[in-house]
C-alpha cells in the first residue's frame, strides 16, 4: 500500500474549511481571528483549543494537541489516517476514496489476525449441529438470528484445542497466541481458553475485535462470563462494549445510554435503541468519561435494577461529573436490568422511562434515603449530612436551594438551619482548598539560543521569505528536532515553491518526532509579523552559540594536544573565531 501522495492531501484538505468540520464535533465560538472550543483530546474545563481559519490548524494550549483537519478527525474519530482522508473528502463532497483495507495496525498485527480468525470459527461454530443447543438458548433468551449475526455471537465447542489447533496451523508463534489470551499453556500443553461457552467478541472504538467476553450456557460455575484477558489492544478501562456501532447513533440524537451488560445493550439495540453502550460490569474510569463525552451532550445511565446498579449508577456518576457531565438517571424497578425490563414491559414502556428520567440530583436523593428510617435521629442525621456533603460539591444555586427545600420536607428539619449547615460545610471545603500548595510547573529554563531556533522555525512556517534567509544564511542549528524541522520546511519549500502549516502537516504526517516538535512550535506565543532585522538576530544568536562551542571544543582539543606546534595551531584558530564573534557583535 503506497502513501498517499502530499499534492492530493493538499487538494483534498483545500476543498474543506478546519472550522466547519471540528465545529460539527465540537461547539467554536469565534474570538478575534480565531475559533475557540473545549479541548476533546484532554479533560478541558474552559476552552483551550484554538482553530485557525487562516492556517487551517488546531492547537491546544493546554495539552499540546495540534494538527490538521486530518489529524482531528483521525484522533476524534479513533481512526486511521487513510480513514479520516475518506471521511473529509466525503465532507468535501469530493469523490475520492483511498484504499484502506490492508490497513491493519502493523504494531500487534498479530493478535488482531488471532482475534478475528477465533471470531469467525465461533460464529461458525454456532451454525454448525454442535451449536444446536447454544441456538437453542440464545433463543430461550430471545435472542434473534439477527441479532446473532450483527453482534457476531458465537460457540466454543467443548473440546478444549479447536481454536488453538486452528491458530496453530495458520502458524502463529505459541508466543503470541498465549499473548491473545485466547490460548493458555499448561502441564497438558496448549489449549484454548474458552471451552463450551457462547462468545461474544468486544471491539475497540474502531470496531476492530480485542477480546471476548464468554458466558455460561448450562450448568452452574462460579464464573458466569470469562472476559479475554487485558492485553496490549485491549484495555479494560478504555473500551465501552458497542461503542463503534452506537457511535452515529448517538451522535444523530445527541444522547447515548448507558447500561451494564453486554445482553442489555444487544437486546435494548435489537428492538430499535441504537444509542447503547456497555461498560461490562467495570468501574467507569475516566478514559471511559472522555470517550463517551465524545458522544452526546445527553448520557443516561440506565444500570442494572438492583442494589448494586444502584452503587454502580452512582460511582458512575462521580467519574462523569469530574468531565463535566451531567447524566441523568433512570432506574428500573423489581431489581430488573434493562434486558428484562424490555422483555416483560415492551420497547415502549422503555421509551417512555427514557424520556423521563430522573436528575442527577433526585437520584442521588433517591439513593441515599434508601432503606433510611426517618422517625430515627441517627438516620436522620446521616441523610441530612450526606445530602449536604453532595449539595456543598456543587455551585448551581438554584439546585441548592431545591434540594435544601426537599431534604427539609424529608427531614422535617427547618430550613434554614439546613442551610446553615451546608454554609459552614463549603466554607470548610474552601479552606481545605486553599491550604492545598498550588504546584508550580517547574519549567527548564530555555537558553537564548533555543529560544532563537524556536522562532526562526515558526516565522519559516509563516514566510517563505524567511526559508530564504534561512536557507542562505544558516549552516547548523544546534538541537536535532529544530534541525529536522527547518530542513524538512526548507525542503518543503524547494519542492512546492511555497509554504503553510497545514500543507506541511501532510508532508511530515507518518514522523511522529517531527510532528511532536512541529507542535511545540505551533504552540509559541509569538507575535503575528516579524522583521527580517529580527530573523536576522536570531540566526547571529545561533551562530554565535555554534561558535562559542566549536572554541571550546578547539580549547579542549588544544588542552590535550602535546606537539607545541600543533597546540600554536589550535590557538590561532581559537583567536580567528575569537575575533569574528568580536566583529559580528559590533
Ligand atoms: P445475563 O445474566 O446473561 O443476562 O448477563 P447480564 O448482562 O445481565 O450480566 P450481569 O448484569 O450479571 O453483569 C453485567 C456485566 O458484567 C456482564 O455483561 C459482564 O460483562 C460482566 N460480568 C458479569 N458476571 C461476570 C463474571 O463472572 N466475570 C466477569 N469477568 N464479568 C462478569
Ligand atoms: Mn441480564
Amino acid at each position: 500500500m503506497s502513501a498517499i501522495p502530499t499534492e492530493e492531501l493538499n487538494e483534498i484538505r483545500r476543498n474543506v474549511d478546519i472550522v466547519d468540520v471540528i465545529s460539527s464535533y465540537i461547539p467554536l465560538t469565534p474570538k478575534g481571528k480565531n475559533y475557540f472550543g473545549k479541548c476533546p483530546f484532554h479533560d478541558d474545563h474552559s476552552p483551550s483549543m484554538s482553530v485557525s481559519k487562516e492556517r487551517q490548524i488546531y492547537t491546544c494550549f493546554s495539552c499540546g494537541a495540534t494538527g490538521n483537519v486530518f489529524k482531528f478527525v483521525m484522533d476524534y474519530e479513533h481512526i486511521s489516517f487513510r480513514e479520516s482522508v475518506n471521511l473529509v473528502a466525503a465532507k468535501a463532497g469530493l469523490n475520492y476514496r483511498v484504499d484502506v483495507r490492508n490497513n491493519a495496525p502493523k504494531v500487534n498485527k498479530e493478535l488482531y489476525e488471532i482475534y478475528d480468525l477465533s471470531a469467525k470459527i465461533y460464529q461458525n461454530n454456532i451454525n454448525t449441529a454442535v451449536g444446536k443447543e447454544a441456538k437453542q438458548y440464545l433463543k430461550s433468551r430471545d435472542i434473534s438470528d439477527e441479532a446473532i449475526k450483527e453482534f457476531g455471537i458465537g460457540l466454543a465447542l467443548k473440546n478444549k484445542d479447536v481454536v488453538t489447533n486452528l491458530l496453530r496451523k495458520k502458524n502463529y508463534s505459541d508466543n503470541d497466541l498465549i499473548k491473545s489470551g485466547i490460548v493458555i499453556r499448561n502441564d497438558n500443553g496448549m489449549h484454548d481458553i474458552y471451552y463450551n461457552r457462547i462468545m461474544f467478541p468486544i471491539w475497540n472504538v474502531s470496531g476492530q475485535v480485542v477480546g471476548f467476553s464468554g458466558r455460561v450456557f448450562h450448568g452452574e460455575t462460579n464464573y458466569k462470563y470469562i472476559n479475554t484477558k487485558e492485553t496490549e489492544i485491549f484495555k479494560k478501562g478504555e473500551l465501552l462494549y458497542n461503542y463503534h456501532r452506537a457511535k452515529e447513533y448517538a451522535r444523530n440524537t445527541d444522547t447515548v445510554i448507558i447500561m451494564e451488560g453486554q445482553l442489555d445493550v444487544i437486546r435494548a439495540f435489537s428492538v430499535g435503541i441504537k444509542n447503547v453502550i456497555g461498560t461490562m460490569g467495570t468501574a467507569i474510569t475516566k478514559n471511559h468519561a472522555l470517550l463517551i463525552k465524545r458522544l452526546a451532550k445527553n448520557v443516561i445511565l440506565c444500570f442494572d435494577g438492583d442494589n448494586a446498579g444502584a452503587k454502580a449508577t452512582m460511582s458512575c456518576i462521580k467519574e462523569l461529573e469530574k468531565v463535566e457531565i451531567t447524566p441523568k438517571v433512570v432506574r428500573l424497578k423489581d431489581n430488573l436490568d434493562p434486558d428484562e425490563y424490555i422483555k416483560k414491559y415492551g420497547k415502549d414502556s422503555f421509551v417512555s422511562l427514557l424520556k423521563h428520567p430522573l436528575t442527577t440530583m433526585d437520584f442521588k436523593l433517591q439513593y441515599l434515603k434508601k432503606g433510611k428510617d426517618f422517625s430515627d435521629a441517627v438516620d436522620v442525621s446521616s441523610y441530612v449530612k450526606d445530602v449536604i456533603l453532595e449539595l456543598s460539591q456543587i455551585d448551581d444555586e438554584v439546585l441548592r436551594e431545591v434540594t435544601l427545600k426537599k431534604i427539609s420536607a424529608d427531614s422535617n428539619l427547618d430550613i434554614d438551619f439546613l442551610r446553615k449547615i451546608l454554609d459552614n460545610n463549603t466554607a470548610k471545603k474552601e479552606k481545605e482548598i486553599s491550604k492545598i500548595p498550588i504546584k508550580r510547573q517547574v519549567k527548564k529554563r530555555e537558553t537564548k539560543y533555543e529560544k532563537a531556533e524556536k522562532a526562526l522555525v515558526y516565522y519559516m512556517l509563516k514566510s517563505t521569505e524567511v526559508i530564504r534567509i534561512y536557507d542562505k544564511k544558516m549552516t547548523y542549528m544546534p538541537t536535532e528536532r529544530y534541525r529536522l524541522l527547518a530542513r524538512e520546511i526548507s525542503y518543503f519549500y524547494m519542492k512546492y515553491g511555497t509554504i503553510n502549516e497545514a500543507d506541511f502537516m501532510n508532508f511530515i504526517a507518518s514522523n511522529e518526532s517531527l510532528l511532536a516538535a512541529l507542535s511545540e512550535i505551533l504552540v509559541l506565543p509569538l507575535k503575528e509579523n516579524y522583521t527580517v532585522l529580527e530573523i536576522e538576530d536570531y540566526i547571529q544568536t545561533i551562530l554565535d552559540y555554534n561558535m562559542k562551542m566549536e572554541i571550546e571544543r578547539l580549547k579542549k582539543v588544544m588542552k590535550e594536544e602535546i606537539d607545541p606546534l600543533k597546540k600554536a595551531e589550535y590557538a590561532t584558530q581559537i583567536m580567528t573565531l575569537k575575533m569574528r564573534g568580536v566583529n559580528n557583535n559590533d
